[in-house]
C-alpha cells in the first residue's frame, strides 16, 4: 500500500469544495488541508479536511509555513488573488509540488491588459480593444463621435465583477468613472468591442507544452431569472451545453493550442487548468477572457465529469507528462445553481448570521452540495457569504438534471424568507430541445 498523501486546496467557495470532493476520491489522498475553506466542506468527503478560515488565500508566508510543518505533498491552488500573489512560484521556491500558474503566467487573468495584447499578438480571435489609464483619456475616446457598444473593464482581479456594459457613450463615460470603485485593479482599464452571441466556458489541464481539453460549461451570470440584474460571480451552470457543437470545439481547441504555444514562447509556461471564456456569433468563437483557474461554479458541473484520480493528473501537469494522459469524462450532463442570500451581490449584510434549514433533507434526495458562504454556529448552518452554497445534480439531460436541482432547492431556506435562487438555469437549452 502507498503511502497516503497530504493535500492541499487553495479556495474557499463552491469550486473548493468540489476540489475537496473529487481528491477525497483519490486512492492517494488521505488528508486534505483547505485555505481558508469554509465549515461546509467535510460533508463531501470521507477523508479528514481540515480548514484555515484565518488565513487568505494570499496568505503566501502562512501557507508555505504550513506546507513545511504539515509535509504537504501538492497544493492546488485554484483562487486568482492567490496565483497574482505568487503563490505558485513561492510555494514552488519551497520545493513543494502545485497545480497552479506561476504569477507571470497568471498575468492572462490579473491583468486584462497584456491578455489582450497576448491574445492579438498570437491571432487569438477577440474584440477589439482600447487600454486607458486615466479617466480623462477614456472619455475623450468615447466622446469623439464613436457610436459603439462597449464593455468598459477593469484591467485588473474584481472577483469577476469588473466589466460594465455601456450600449452608448453616456453609459461608458458613467463607466469609466465607475472604474475607481474597484481601487488598484481599476487605474488600468479597458473599452472592449461588445461582441453580441452566446457565451460559455471551456476548461483544459495545460503542462507547460501540451493540453487536454476538460469539458464545456454555460454560466448564468446575472443575479435574476431572465439574465436580469446586475452580474455576480455566476448563478448556475450547465455542463456540456448546446451551443458547443463539433465546430465550436475545433476552434476551441485550436484557441488553447495557440494559448499554451504562446505562453511557451513567451517563457511563461503555463501548467495548470487555464478557463477560456467564449462566444460563439455566426459560428465563430470570440476570446472575451481568460481564467487562470476553473470558474465558480463552473467547477462544479466540470470537475465530477472526470473520471480520472485528480491527484494522478495533478501529477502528470507537474511533471509535463498531459500529452500521455488518457482523460476519461462521463457524457452526463450536470446542473448547479447557487442558493444565495437575498440582496446578492449588492446589500445582503442583514442575511448575515441567519440560519440556513434543511440542508440534510436536500442532500437525501440524491444532490451535491458544495458549500460556500456559509459556517456552523454550535448546531445550526448559517450564511456567511452572499452564494451560500451550491446545489449540483446529474441527469442523462439538462431536463433531468435540473428537475433534480430545483426540487432539492425547495428542501432549503434562509430563516425570514432570505433565500434567494434563479429558476431558469439551462434555459437556453431547454429552450432549444423544446423547439
Ligand atoms: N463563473 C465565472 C468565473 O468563475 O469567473
Amino acid at each position: 500500500m502507498n503511502k497516503l498523501r497530504t493535500i492541499m486546496i487553495i479556495d474557499g467557495g463552491g469550486r473548493g469544495a468540489t476540489l475537496v470532493d473529487k481528491y477525497g476520491q483519490s486512492k492517494h489522498v488521505g488528508n486534505i488541508l483547505v485555505v481558508p475553506g469554509n465549515d461546509l466542506m467535510q460533508i463531501n468527503t470521507k477523508k479528514k479536511v481540515a480548514t484555515y478560515q484565518h488565513l487568505k488565500t494570499t496568505s503566501v508566508k502562512e501557507i508555505l509555513e504550513i506546507c513545511q510543518k504539515e509535509k504537504v505533498d501538492l497544493v492546488d491552488v485554484a483562487q486568482d488573488n492567490a496565483v497574482e500573489a505568487g503563490l505558485v512560484d513561492k510555494l514552488m521556491a519551497g520545493g513543494i509540488d502545485v497545480v497552479g500558474p506561476i504569477r507571470k503566467a497568471g498575468q492572462i487573468e490579473w491583468d486584462k491588459a497584456w491578455a489582450r495584447d497576448f491574445m492579438k499578438k498570437y491571432k487569438i480571435p477577440s474584440p477589439s480593444y482600447h487600454v486607458f489609464s486615466s479617466v480623462k483619456d477614456g472619455i475623450e475616446f468615447v466622446s469623439s463621435g464613436s457610436k459603439a457598444s462597449w464593455f468598459v473593464k477593469a484591467a485588473g482581479l474584481a472577483e469577476g465583477k469588473g466589466a460594465i456594459p455601456a450600449s452608448n457613450s453616456n453609459e461608458a463615460i458613467s463607466a469609466i468613472k465607475e472604474m475607481k470603485k474597484f481601487g488598484k485593479s481599476g487605474e488600468i482599464y479597458l473599452l472592449e468591442q461588445w461582441l453580441v452571441g452566446e457565451e460559455f466556458s471551456a476548461f483544459a489541464l495545460c503542462d507547460g507544452k501540451d493540453f487536454k481539453l476538460v469539458g464545456f460549461a454555460q454560466d448564468h451570470k446575472r443575479v435574476n431569472d431572465g439574465d436580469e440584474g446586475p452580474n455576480t460571480g455566476g448563478m448556475g451552470c450547465v455542463s456540456n451545453p448546446l451551443i458547443v457543437d463539433e465546430n465550436v470545439r475545433k476552434q476551441v481547441k485550436e484557441i488553447f493550442k495557440k494559448a499554451v504555444n504562446g505562453f511557451k514562447k513567451e517563457g511563461r509556461p503555463y501548467k495548470g487548468v487555464l478557463y477560456l471564456g467564449g462566444i460563439v456569433i455566426e459560428g465563430k468563437v470570440f476570446v472575451i477572457e481568460f481564467n487562470a483557474r476553473w470558474g465558480d461554479p463552473e467547477a462544479e458541473v466540470i470537475l465530477p465529469s472526470i473520471k480520472n484520480d485528480l491527484y494522478e493528473i495533478g501529477q502528470e501537469i507537474i511533471a509535463g507528462k498531459i500529452e500521455k494522459l488518457d482523460l476519461k469524462i462521463d457524457k452526463k450532463v450536470r446542473v448547479v445553481v447557487a442558493a444565495a442570500a437575498k440582496g446578492y451581490p449588492i446589500d445582503y449584510a442583514r442575511v448575515r448570521g441567519k440560519k440556513v434549514l434543511r440542508i440534510d433533507q436536500a442532500i437525501k434526495t440524491g444532490v451535491r452540495i458544495y458549500g460556500a458562504g456559509i459556517k456552523r454556529v454550535d448546531e445550526d448552518w448559517v450564511v456567511a457569504g452572499g452564494r451560500v452554497l451550491f446545489v449540483m445534480a446529474e441527469g442523462k439531460n439538462v431536463m433531468e438534471a435540473r428537475e433534480k436541482v430545483y426540487q432539492a432547492l425547495e428542501k432549503i431556506s434562509i430563516e425570514g424568507d432570505n433565500l434567494h435562487y434563479r429558476r431558469d438555469i439551462g434555459w437556453r437549452d431547454i429552450n432549444r430541445i423544446k423547439n
